[in-house]
């Protein structure tokens, strides 16, 4: 499955940059294959609309923002966030902007620091993280990057309990123990799953200063949901009663490219671990999965016989089930390919 072939995952939102990269002015973000706009409104909100302006087809990203609009740098039309041309400096006196100069609007909103956005009509609303409100939690936002692999490997890869002891062998994974102590799978509708399962892993230096972890080999208790069609919650307890949670989303470019936005939110302070210590241990973890993902196939197979399996693969085994669901044309009567006449002389 390449993914700019499923019109069903225009349907969904992305996150697709950190709101704080649009204080500068317009940026382009291509999101499957959809080259966007995204700007601040008036009121300080993003907005997204087609990178392309009906005049000669510039890209509005390499323009400006005015008075809440993004002004093309071509000839200076500008486009307010419902995609309309709001203002041609050419305008003779007495004319007004034809009502069908306009480019295409998505749907767009801020959520936890971050641009949202739909290319059509959401099926589902963006994935509510309660700690993201909860004054015990400080949010840290991690990496903002792009990967050569494709989404759905790397929700598959966090649904992994079998990929600690190998891929992450130099830092947390202990190698001795390759299976999860515990593996509670719950399937939680058409768009969410659960997956609670415990896993021992080693604590290197940092990692126990970090976690407060007493000794190097310890257990991790992880709670993963994945929400559709490609946010994960990677829910983490520590002994020490340290809570980590962190939220990866592997936002799809195009077929075999993604933005890797991760955000964290724990129960601790800055004093306790700083986000420079974090950051850095992190760093080297998502650099072993990261190595990995981007030598997978990014033409994801959604049928179970392409591929062989082990136990350990039940929850990516869900995920693919649901998310090939999600995706199935669902074929209307007015959609139903028309029948043709049947040519007799054949
Ligand atoms: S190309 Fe955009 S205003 Fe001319
Ligand atoms: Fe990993």
């Amino acid at each position: 499955m390449l993914l700019t072939n499923e019109s069903r995952l225009r349907d969904f939102w992305y996150a697709v940059m950190p709101i704080s990269e649009l204080t500068s002015g317009p940026k382009s973000f291509t999101l499957l294959g959809e080259k966007i706009v995204l700007w601040l409104d008036q009121a300080g909100q993003p907005a997204a609309l087609e990178d392309r302006c009906c005049h000669r087809s510039a890209r509005l990203s390499r323009g400006s923002v005015e008075d809440g609009c993004v002004v093309c740098p071509y000839h200076s039309w500008a486009f307010s966030s419902s995609g309309a041309c709001v203002h041609m400096p050419q305008l003779e006196a007495g004319r007004t902007v034809p009502k069908n100069y306009a480019v295409n609007a998505f749907k767009c909103q801020e959520r936890y620091g971050y641009a949202w956005v739909s290319l059509r009509d959401p099926m589902v609303s963006i994935p509510e993280i309660p700690e993201a409100e909860n004054p015990s939690y400080r949010q840290i936002d991690c990496f903002n990057e792009t990967w050569n692999t494709c989404s759905p490997r790397v929700v598959e890869n966090e649904l992994d309990m079998g990929h600690f002891a190998s891929v992450h062998r130099q830092s947390i994974g202990n190698k001795d123990v390759p299976l999860p102590l515990t593996y509670e799978l719950t399937d939680k509708g058409p768009t969410s799953l659960h997956l609670c399962s415990k896993i021992s892993v080693r604590a290197p230096d940092q990692q126990r200063k970090n976690t407060r972890s007493e000794h190097e080999i310890t257990t991790r208790e992880m709670n993963v949901t994945w929400f559709a069609p490609f946010v994960i919650r990677l829910d983490l307890t520590y002994p020490s009663g340290l809570r980590h949670i962190i939220i990866n989303h592997p936002t799809p470019i195009d077929d075999s490219h993604i933005q890797v936005l991760q955000f964290h939110f724990r129960n601790d302070t800055e004093a306790e671990t700083s986000r420079d210590e974090l950051i850095s241990f992190e760093r080297r973890v998502l650099d072993e999965d990261k190595y990995v993902l981007e030598s997978t196939d990014p033409d994801f197979p959604m049928d179970k016989s392409t591929e062989a399996h082990m136990m350990t693969d039940r929850a990516g085994f869900m995920f693919r089930s649901k998310l090939q669901e999600l995706l199935a044309p669902k074929l209307k009567p007015d959609h139903l390919p028309i029948q043709q006449p049947v040519d007799c002389n054949l």
